[in-house]
């Protein structure tokens, strides 16, 4: 084995789309604010039947078709999400269960909007164990299920979708040639919901007082997530020892297109090396970068051969960047 590659991908959102208009008549905000702010237009949104796990068994059967690969073939399945359909059992026992991956262990990650670039890096260092392992990893959210409607500086933000990769070991010049991942814990406070787990476990009282709900100092948030995007991606560039000039495509989480333009702005990517597609979807959390990197894919933007960056930031805080040859 000379690397561990990406071998299929594979996204699925809900169908209903929730425009900026729509948000207008629910909060006071403004098309011209959320598009000028954010860049989000639109946004998909999972009805009350949809738990996260039907969006990643759908995900997860896409990825598996492109990658030629059997849901019996897996050996794992690790899916990055902070909406999992219950505390337990894990959604990725839901979705094993669902796909018939019958020899494939399964568990949940939480770490923000960074989990899928975590369960990369967890599948990467798995299959270095053991070369013969396939591993489903998803990124999967529904954020809209825990946003406070009334709270025009987060409800604008959110968006719901999955989005799915299967890795396994190559004998080939591609792969996944660099990785960097960070916390700090300090910082939690400024991206959390602080109820329902075991520090406040949920009763009337918690449902009174909103602590089901996300809550982010978005302007506090801001300058964090530019600044360890840019220094996961230069550490995950310095370990493969490749420089900013020789990426070809740059898929950054899609949260804000100004933090997105930012990034793009110190690694000299141009339009045609970075991928945006937070006006259709918003910031998808976990999902953001898988849905993104299926898309590029699919829509021809990543060619074989081409250096393709993915790096997120989220809650925790935590953040991390994966480099790749494709
Ligand atoms: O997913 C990973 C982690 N998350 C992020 O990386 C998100 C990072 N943060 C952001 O993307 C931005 O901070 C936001 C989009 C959340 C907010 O943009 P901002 O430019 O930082 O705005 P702000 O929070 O500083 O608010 C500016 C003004 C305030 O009014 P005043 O105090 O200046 O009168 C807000 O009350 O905009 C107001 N505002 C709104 N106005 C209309 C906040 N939300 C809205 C809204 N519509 N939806």
């Amino acid at each position: 084995m000379k690397h561990v590659a990406i071998l299929g991908t594979g996204h699925f959102v809900p169908e209903k789309i929730m425009t900026n208009a729509d948000l207008e008549k629910i909060v006071e905000t403004t098309d011209e604010w959320i598009t000028q702010r954010s860049g989000i237009k639109e946004r998909h949104v999972a009805d009350e039947k949809t738990p996260t796990s039907k969006l990643c068994i759908e995900a997860g059967r896409r990825a598996l078709e492109s990658a030629g690969i059997k849901p019996e073939e897996l050996d794992f399945i690790i899916i990055g999400t902070i909406t999992p359909d219950m505390m337990f059992p894990s959604t990725a026992c839901l979705v094993q269960a669902a796909l018939g991956a019958k020899q494939a262990a399964a568990f949940d990650l939480s770490a923000g909007c960074t989990g899928f670039i975590y369960g990369l890096e967890l599948a990467r260092s798995l299959i270095i164990a053991d070369p013969k392992r396939k591993i489903l990893v998803i990124g999967a959210e529904e954020l809209t299920k825990i946003t406070d409607w009334t709270d025009r500086g987060t409800c604008v933000l959110f968006g719901d979708g999955a989005g799915a990769a299967v890795l396994g070991a190559v004998d080939e010049d591609r792969g996944i040639l660099g990785t960097y991942l960070g916390a700090d814990g300090n910082l939690g406070d400024l991206l959390f919901m602080p109820g329902g787990g075991s520090l406040n476990p949920a009763s009337h009282q918690t449902v009174d007082e909103k602590m089901h709900v996300v809550k982010m100092a978005g302007n506090k948030v801001f300058p964090h997530a530019v600044r360890n995007m840019l220094e996961a991606s230069m550490k995950a560039m310095e370990s493969a020892g490749v420089t900013k000039d020789q990426l070809n495509l740059l898929i950054p989480h899609q949260a804000n297109i100004r933090i997105i333009e930012a990034i793009a702005e110190r690694l000299d990517a141009g339009n045609e090396k970075i991928y945006i597609n937070i006006q259709k979807y918003g910031n998808t959390s976990a999902a953001s970068i898988p849905i993104a990197l299926d898309e590029a894919v699919r829509e021809g933007r990543i060619k074989k051969g081409d250096l393709v960056m993915l790096v997120a930031f989220g809650a925790g805080f935590t953040w991390g960047a994966v480099l790749i040859r494709w």
